[in-house]
């Protein structure tokens, strides 16, 4: 059993551990189902197993088109329509079958393209018909100069994992996927930075880091099939941005290929480089729309030698905002993770899992604390203090450590799993946002009280939305709101907008924390920047792109 912590002298031991590279899944192990072991020091866990990849839950075929869901969507004329000459061309530099996926001149293709076309959630479906798959830098040189002089549309793809609708095609876009480009090309053990290709599975990049002592400085549960050239151009956010902050400063260098096919070489490895504009910024978050990343050089922090994990049950939002506060007061250096989960969202990885909850009792919020430090007595011992005093303070109501490695897992699994539990109940409409703290969660209870006044919320099938949650990474005032719903329903979606991104204006927050545009939410870019931040975007995307081919009826 993790230890349980309901007054402060029963608190057990806390166990030092090394880091876990957790999982997406709670069904991993329960902690409250494993055996109880013995406390001991383990400098490091070195993982060597395969990635998981996330799970998909409904099959493509079943996913609307989202020229279906979005009539007002209307395919650019700008774009020719492809032909087989366009085919011969692309395997005429690709050479191999399998680097051409060919729905355009072999009906049997289909299935084959049906993967790329439809996205993680379920919500958005393109009709591409060819899949092109570089495995080089020269390649996607050719393949970008090419379709810039031939008008043809192209989607960038890393691990199609995309929260927003960014990653697959609306129409007929080719989907240039990158997957064959995964080398991991250097790295520099003294200094601890990494060049990889942009197709590197997140979670294969560090395992390879974890075996020389060092930690990719992003982590997040899609970690097994992300790619770390997607979570570029996403900017992702992820679990542990409160310790090694986001990736406009960890990230030193890039190259992309622009869509003329010009090869932007910036992969520098420089901490310091203050030589002009720095260029490589403007490709961290572009979603694909300025150019495809190919290579990342990426500053990696030294792998934290203890780790522990703490979760517990609050009565109210107020008493989480009062335990993050004595979090980053007792923790300081060693607090790497603080998240948020409501009663609501816990209860359907409950549903989902079947799992025994970490506690005995059912709480309305729930947080999660990690500690990353380097020395494992001092770790443990600030975090068993740290758990006494919140408990005798009466802000945590109930709390549990984990004891190890499988415990520390299974934590996360609580909060790691809810994305993919919510994927097995029907469709969710997803706002991820950033809102003051002492705002963030009225969010959820304003937008649940909105749905249900509208009839749109309840427990049987009539219903379309089963429950409206909120989690996050409450240390980096990241919230996000989540509607389940049984099936996607136009009439929850107009509940929902313009209502969250209004009420997300009105508080000065941000419409789109680190999930980024998209298709989702291209039109309402207004709601978070002024009129001349979004006239200098759009100045700045016909510069690099001035047929609009990358990514196009996306972000801007
Ligand atoms: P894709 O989904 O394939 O693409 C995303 C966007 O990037 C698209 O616009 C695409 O065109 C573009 N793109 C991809 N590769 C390139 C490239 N090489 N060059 C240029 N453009 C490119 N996100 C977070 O921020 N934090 C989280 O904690 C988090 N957790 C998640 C958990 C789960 C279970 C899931 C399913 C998703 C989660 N996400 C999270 C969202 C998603 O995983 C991230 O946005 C991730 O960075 C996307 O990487 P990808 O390789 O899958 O990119
Ligand atoms: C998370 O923090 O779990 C991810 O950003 C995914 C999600 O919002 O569901
Ligand atoms: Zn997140």
């Amino acid at each position: 059993m993790a230890s349980r912590c309901r007054a402060a002298p029963l608190l057990a031991r806390v166990a030092r551990r090394g880091p876990s590279t957790s999982t997406a899944t709670p069904a991993a192990a329960s902690v409250s189902t494993l055996a109880r072991t013995q406390p001991r020091l383990q400098v490091r866990c070195l993982s060597t197993s395969r990635p998981r990849a996330l799970q998909h839950t409904a099959p493509t075929r079943q996913v609307k088109f989202s020229s279906e869901t979005y009539p007002e969507l209307k395919r650019d004329e700008r774009f020719n329509k492809l032909t087989q000459e366009h085919v011969d061309y692309f395997r005429g530099i690709l050479g191999s079958e399998s680097a051409v996926i060919d729905g355009v001149t072999n009906d049997k293709a289909a299935d084959d393209i049906e993967p790329f076309n439809a996205d993680w959630m379920r919500k958005y479906r393109g009709h591409c018909q060819l899949v092109l798959k570089p495995g080089s830098t020269d390649d996607v040189s050719k393949i970008l100069k090419y379709c810039n002089e031939n008008s043809l549309a192209v989607v960038p793809q890393g691990g199609n994992t995309g929260l927003v609708g960014g990653s697959v095609p609306v129409f007929d876009e080719i989907v240039i996927s990158m997957s064959r480009m995964n080398k991991i090309i250097d790295f520099d053990e003294v200094g601890g930075t990494l060049v990889a290709e942009a197709g590197t599975i997140l979670e294969v990049a560090d395992q390879f880091l974890a075996s020389k002592g060092y930690i990719f400085p992003l982590d997040l549960g899609a970690k097994g099939s992300c790619q770390i050239g997607g979570n570029l151009a996403t900017n992702a956010g992820g679990l542990r941005l409160l310790r090694y902050g986001s990736l406009h400063g960890t990230v030193l260098g890039i190259e992309a290929v622009l869509p003329d096919g010009t090869v932007l070489d910036d992969l520098c490895k420089l901490r310091k480089n203050n030589t002009g504009y720095d260029l490589k910024q403007l490709f961290i978050g572009a979603e694909g729309t300025l150019g495809i990343i190919t290579k990342v050089s990426i500053q990696c922090p030294q792998r934290s030698k203890a780790q522990n994990v703490a979760f517990f049950g609050l009565e109210s939002y107020e008493l989480a905002q009062q335990a993050f506060r004595e979090a980053k007061g007792q923790l300081s250096e060693i607090l790497s993770a603080f998240e948020l989960m409501d009663g609501g969202s816990q209860e359907l990885v409950v549903k989902v899992t079947n799992n025994k909850r970490p506690l005995e009792g059912e709480y309305p919020f729930y947080c999660l604390i990690e500690t990353s430090g380097s020395n494992a007595e001092h770790d443990g011992a600030k975090l068993e203090t740290f758990l006494e005093d919140v408990m005798e303070k009466g802000i945590v109501a109930d709390g549990t450590l984990a004891e190890n490695e499988t415990q520390i897992r299974a934590l996360w699994g609580w909060r790691e799993g809810i994305t993919e539990a919510l994927s097995h109940l029907g469709g969710t409409y997803k706002y991820d946002v950033s809102i003051p703290l002492a705002d963030m969660y009225q969010l959820v209870e304003d937008t649940r009280a909105r749905v249900d006044a509208a009839g749109l919320l309840g427990d049987t099938d009539e219903h379309p939305v089963r429950a409206v949650v909120g989690y996050g990474h409450m240390g980096d005032a990241n919230l996000h709101l989540n509607i389940s719903t049984r099936r996607f329903d136009k009439r929850v979606e107009e509940c929902l907008e313009p209502f969250v991104y209004e009420w997300i204006q009105a508080r000065q927050g941000s419409i789109s924390a680190e999930h980024g545009l998209g298709l989702q939410k291209k039109k309402y870019i207004s709601y978070s920047r002024n009129d001349t931040a979004v006239q200098l975007m759009r100045r700045v995307k016909s510069m690099f792109d001035p047929n609009g081919i990358m990514n196009p009826y996306k972000y801007i």
